[in-house]
């Protein structure tokens, strides 16, 4: 893969050599050229967006309209500014929900939302006088457009889905649902955090109206970065009202974009980092990546299955679903699970992961689970060692008891 540094995946972190198995949370490593992106803008053209005319004001312009061009190529739309630089992919959905559901307003959506949905959702619900329906779970796909529109109100504006669990794995048909949606004049808003740089996405293609993305997963870019995609024509109210380096003799609030929905200065050394991602993952392709990643979780899966007492949510085909994959183990303790595996230097993560309805969906609310996801840079060497560990400490939860 990569030459340099991340040759090997196992890079040094905090001077140790680690099995990094929890992309899904953030994605690590990064690609290098991330890294010296990031501190290249730092060193030599750290300058605010908008804010003048010198050069240091107009490269960081630049730079802004380079990733929303580099987004909107990878993800297939044809409209680079109606992408909105965000923080990260919650702050991408509380500007969408937010600015798009007004009193009063119904809205359907899936039962394996993460919390950046699912909160905000029921924040509307309290305070604006919004309803909600959760589409019944349908296990490997997690929605079905047929279930639609049974669950349709004269009050129904908007459908807001995952493009994939960050638990279940499970990848939406999200095409096949936004065309259910819009025969009945509905707009869709997609959760594209675990699928943007590591799933085919094609936006425009695809009918999406609203799709929020994060920087730091599989778009490999620095954390601090998302954004909002909204199509033209489409209009939702801005969340943040502030300076945005046009207009400034105004005191009232632009409303062309992007610059109506980026109050503020911008991320601009994360954007550097982000820019240098989705170059490099434009040139690895998506497609690529993809493959690379399913033949990796084929291997955890298929050596899970083998371990006896090792119990693996959802389908055993990588191919049918994100790169992650959540497991128990015996009786044990996710926490113990995940605390045995960092003893051998394998990072994974443990728990509840911020989204409460997947793991009601998966039956694992009580519990939690251990999660595994790989990325670009996992190698064999890297699913051998876990899959080992895992089945170690299965043999010796069987052999001394959970
Ligand atoms: C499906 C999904 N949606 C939204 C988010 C929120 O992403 P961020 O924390 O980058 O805002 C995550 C992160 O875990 C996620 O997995």
């Amino acid at each position: 893969m990569e030459t340099g540094q991340h040759d090997n995946p196992t890079v040094p972190a905090h001077g140790r050599q680690v099995i990094y198995l929890d992309n899904a949370a953030t994605s690590f490593p990064k690609p290098a050229q991330v890294a010296e992106a990031v501190s290249e803008n730092i060193a030599t053209v750290a300058g605010s967006a908008g804010r003048g005319t010198h050069t240091f004001a107009v490269a960081a312009s630049q730079l802004l309209y380079e990733v929303r061009r580099a987004m909107s190529d990878l993800l297939g739309t044809r409209e680079p500014t109606r992408w909105a630089i965000t923080f990260n992919a919650t702050d991408a959905i509380n500007m969408a929900l937010k600015g798009f559901i007004k009193p009063g307003d119904h809205v359907l959506t899936t039962s394996i939302e993460h919390n950046a949905v699912a909160r905000t959702l029921r924040y509307l619900e309290k305070n604006r006088g919004a309803t909600l329906t959760k589409l019944p779970h349908v296990p490997g796909i997690g929605a079905s457009p047929a279930d639609l529109p049974r669950f349709l109100t004269p009050k129904t504006r908007l459908l807001v889905m995952v493009h994939a669990s960050n638990v279940t794995g499970e990848i939406v048909p999200v095409r096949e649902m936004a065309a259910a949606a819009h025969a009945h004049g509905l707009p869709v808003l997609v959760d594209a955090s675990q699928s943007a740089g590591a799933l085919p996405l094609e936006i425009d293609e695809w009918g999406l109206d609203m799709v929020a993305v994060t920087g730091h997963k599989g778009l490999l870019g620095p954390q601090g970065t998302g954004a909002l995609y909204v199509r033209p024509g489409l209009e939702i109210e801005p969340l943040r009202h502030g300076g945005t380096g046009s207009f400034s003799e105004s005191d009232t609030h632009p409303d062309g974009w992007p610059e109506t929905m980026e109050s503020g200065t911008m991320n601009g050394p994360g954007c550097a980092g982000l820019l240098a991602a989705l170059r490099w993952i434009s040139a690895r392709t998506v497609a690529a990546i993809r493959s690379h990643e399913v033949q990796m979780m084929q291997y955890l899966l298929d050596a899970f299955a083998e371990i006896p007492g090792v119990e693996i949510y959802g389908t055993r085909r990588a191919d049918m679903r994100a790169g992650l994959v959540c497991i128990n183990v015996a009786d044990l303790d996710p926490a113990h699970v995940a605390h045995e595996l960092e003893q051998h230097l394998i990072l994974t993560r443990a728990g509840l992961h911020c989204a409460a309805w997947a793991h009601q969906a998966q039956h694992t609310i009580n519990r939690g689970a251990v999660r595994f996801s790989v990325g670009p840079f996992t190698s064999l060497d890297d699913v051998e060692a876990a899959a080992r560990r895992v089945a170690e400490i299965a043999r010796s939860a069987a052999t001394f008891g959970a």
